[in-house]
Order: C-alpha cells, then structure tokens, then sequence
C-alpha cells in the first residue's frame, strides 16, 4: 500500500453491499484517479473477488482465517484472498477480534503469499504487543469512538502518538495507522501530524449522504 493512505473499510453497512458497495468502490477509484490519493478499500468477503476486478485500487479483506486450504467450511484461509485479487487483510478489529494465538500463524502465513496485513489494537499496550508479530501495518483504534462523531485525533490524539511511538519502539518497519470517528480532511492532517501515515475509517464516508464527495475532502488532509 501506497503510503500515506485513507483504508476505507466498509463494514457490512446496508449502504454498500453487492451492487450499492460496487457502484461506490468505482466512484472511490475516480477519486483516487483524480487527486492521486492512495485509497484502499475493504469490501465485505462476499464481494472482494467482484471489487478487485472491478477497480485498480488495492482492496483488502476485513478479516482472514489461519485455516488451511482443504477439508474446513466457512472459514477464510490466506490463499482465498489471494486469489479472489485481495492484496491484503484487516484482522484483529475490534468488531472481529482474533486470538493471540492465531494472529501468530495467520500473519505470517498471510506475508508468505504476498498479501499485506493491517492488524488493529483497541489500545496501545496492544499496539506494542502485536508489532512483535511485524504486520506491515497497525491501526490504533479505540472502540468507544468507533461510529462516532469526534476523531480519535481530537479526542485522544495522546493515545496516538504513544502508539506512534511504542510501535517505532518494538518494530520500527510496522506503519502505524489510526482510525474511529475520522470524518474529516482536518483529522486526516492531524493523523499525520502525529506520527501516523494514514487512517482507517467507515462511516465517515460509508454513512455519509454523499459518500464521494466525504472521501473528496478527506483525502485532501494526506497532503
Ligand atoms: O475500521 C475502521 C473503523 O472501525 C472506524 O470506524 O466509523 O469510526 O470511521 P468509523
């Protein structure tokens, strides 16, 4: 993923699945053609495989399974995603939480095939924990500002920066990003101001009444 960059991910809001969520990702694409922004989306499973043939953006699951291919039903191994054009994979939200245990297999085995990982701590002693596991990424996010109305930016710009900081501390190649409650162009600046090199987000762009133009202005604080 192209750094610094807006990791849109759209949950399983009524607004964007099947066709809704693929009429939005090509407006997304047009955003990122026309400002040079990197976007990155992260559609429902059902629809990785038709988004990522639909647009050029990287899309990335919301969640993978360490499964391996074969004799299991219902889960999501790595090679799944690859295959249906995902280049990498939340795991770990704080909607879908993972145990320590999986992490420590599903990650690495996710890095082997080429796809990326973007794990996400509700905390920072999380944060420092799973940069010992070396995702590409770490999302610091917490919860109680998930589908909020306050960025994490202003209401608890510390935590960031500490995340920020203990991440650099225990594993200087993860980039940290940080998400809950960003909506605007002025968060996405203050997320860079503070150390980070993106944000993660939803329904700032997902929930709102004109979810292209939300995106328009937002991309517009990566600069
Ligand atoms: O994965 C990002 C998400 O949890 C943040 O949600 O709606 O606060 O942008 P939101």
């Amino acid at each position: 993923m192209r750094l610094p960059a807006v990791v849109l991910n759209f949950k399983t809001y009524p607004e964007i699945l099947g066709k809704k969520g693929w009429d939005l990702a090509k407006r997304f694409a047009a955003v990122a053609d026309d400002t040079g922004a990197s976007i990155v989306l992260c559609p429902p499973t059902a629809d990785i495989a038709h988004v990522a043939k639909l647009i050029h953006l990287p899309v990335f699951a919301q969640h993978v399974d360490a499964v391996d291919p074969g004799q299991t039903t219902g889960w999501t191994p790595p090679e799944s995603l690859l295959e249906a054009g995902a280049a990498g994979t939340l795991i770990n939200h704080s909607e879908r939480k993972v145990a320590w245990e999986e992490m420590a297999k599903s990650i690495p085995r996710c890095q082997a095939i080429g796809l990326e990982v973007i794990a996400c701590a509700d905390d920072v002693a999380e944060a420092e924990t799973l940069a010992k596991l070396s995702p590409e990424y770490i999302a610091i996010e917490p919860p109680e500002l998930i589908g909020g109305d306050v960025s994490v930016t202003t209401a608890k710009p510390e935590v960031v920066s500490r995340a920020v900081d203990r991440i650099r501390g225990a594993n200087p190649r993860v980039a940290v990003l940080c998400g809950a409650g960003v909506k605007t162009r002025r968060d996405v600046a203050k997320a860079l101001e503070l150390g980070t090199s993106g944000v993660l987000l939803a329904s700032g762009v997902v929930k709102a009444k004109d979810p292209e133009k939300a995106l328009r202005d937002l991309v517009k604080g990566l600069h």
